[in-house]
């Protein structure tokens, strides 16, 4: 989410927000930046992950910022309505219309709403951090072993995230309640989200959607999503091409690297069973040296011998 930062910055800044809530740490990347903010703009932070790091939890857990452990469902219920969310913690259908319903069970709150992984591969398929956290009749089908790859709708070997311990990703893309995108749109349409609501989606860097009341925010704030937004629909076909071209590379790049590691493990193999033959081809060649001063001692003995036979005849 880092990436978006200098797209987002300036818009959170015209948004003039008295309180944020960052749902999704990982390693704090983005949260260092919204720290920094919050500490600038007079804005409460709140951070929520079930796995934050320890020493995270530690050194930014402070009167300033409020770091909590636990799934963003637990902290949602427990958090005062907040100005900014950004939502980036798991992502699937289940998981974010929860988010939304419980952010938007505030009837008189009128927050925006960023989110992460709205474009290729999650926006339209689901990715559970813990399937079991889900209830089962809501969850897609999923695998642990393969993943997405651009411009097929089937899981493979080398797709993006397969075989990543934490993740596990709904075997088929779209359809119903399947995807990040399809919960906030269903959000829409269901009117989980209040009429008034604006969205609109940057299709890049696994895409960002912006999810705002067009008619409470600040005017230079609305200014700038719209330039934005007119820019983003101008160049959508060339962004989208960019994103699938960047994918594919990427994902190439990590197969090769997975096929480099390969064959550089079995090399060290050969390399090591090379060595041994080698240590086995020294102490043969030691013991044929010691055999051949063997044979010629005995071939000086029986010369000796033959020597003495003549004489004595
Ligand atoms: C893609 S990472 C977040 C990246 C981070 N926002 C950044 O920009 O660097 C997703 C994070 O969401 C967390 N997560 C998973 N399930 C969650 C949940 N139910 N509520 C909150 N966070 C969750 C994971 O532990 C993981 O650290």
């Amino acid at each position: 989410m880092e990436f978006f930062e200098p797209v987002l910055g300036p818009i959170l800044t015209l948004l003039e927000p008295k309180s944020l809530c960052e749902i999704g740490i990982d390693k704090g990347r983005f949260s260092d930046h919204l720290m920094e903010f919050c500490s600038q703009q007079d804005c409460r932070y709140t951070g929520i992950d079930p796995s934050i790091d320890g020493d995270l939890l530690k050194q930014k857990n402070n009167a300033e910022f409020k770091l909590m452990k636990c799934s963003s469902i637990e902290a949602l219920h427990e958090i005062e309505p907040q100005d900014i969310y950004i939502i980036d913690g798991d992502h699937n259908y289940f998981t974010v219309k929860e988010e939304l319903k419980l952010i938007f069970r505030h009837k008189e709150n009128r927050p925006v709403l960023f989110f992460h992984d709205t474009g290729w591969p999650f926006g339209r398929r689901d990715l559970y951090y813990k399937p079991d956290s889900i209830p089962q009749k809501e969850r897609q089908p999923y695998s642990t072993v393969t993943g997405p790859w651009p411009g097929k709708s089937e899981l493979v070997d080398i797709g993006f995230c397969a075989n990543e311990s934490n993740t596990h990703i709904a075997l088929d893309n779209g359809g119903p309640k399947n995807g990040v995108l399809t919960a906030i749109e269903d959000g829409l349409s269901e009117q989980i989200v209040p009429k008034g609501y604006h969205l609109q989606t940057l299709p890049i860097l696994f895409g960002c959607s912006i999810l705002y009341p067009a008619n409470s925010i600040p005017q230079k704030a609305l200014k700038k999503l719209v330039e934005l937004e007119n820019g983003t629909t101008l160049l959508h076909p060339t962004l989208e091409l960019m994103e699938t071209n960047r994918m594919t590379l990427y994902l190439h790049l990590l197969a090769s690297w997975e096929k480099f590691e390969k064959l550089h493990n079995s090399y060290e193999e050969l390399m090591k069973g090379y060595k041994e033959l080698m240590d086995q081809y020294g102490d043969l060649h030691d013991h044929s040296d010691k055999l051949l001063g063997a044979y010629k001692d005995l071939k000086n003995y029986k010369d000796s011998l033959e020597a003495q036979l003549k004489n004595n005849a």
